[in-house]
């Protein structure tokens, strides 16, 4: 699975870092280094709402304080 991180200009003001970090987190604590991949990339045009993340090319908006409950749906969720 593909997670990429939005690291433009307008994402790192609403915290892409913060999110990027806790997601590094939260890979390294549920073993999945080999299953997620996390990436980073510029501005994909997206920046209205909050930092823009995809999985496997889905679109979602997130905010720092959502990173954990995106984690547990998007990410382990799909992973089953
Ligand atoms: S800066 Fe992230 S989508 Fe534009």
């Amino acid at each position: 699975m593909t997670v990429t991180i939005c690291i433009g200009s307008s994402c790192h003001l609403k915290g892409s870092r913060e999110i990027i970090q806790k997601l590094q987190e939260l890979v390294c604590q549920n073993h999945l280094e080999e299953k997620v991949d996390l990436n980073g990339s510029f501005c994909t045009g997206n920046c209205v709402k909050g930092v823009c993340v995809t999985v496997d090319g889905e679109l979602f908006s997130l905010k720092p304080e959502d990173t954990e409950t995106f984690f547990e749906e998007k990410v382990l969720g799909r992973l089953g």
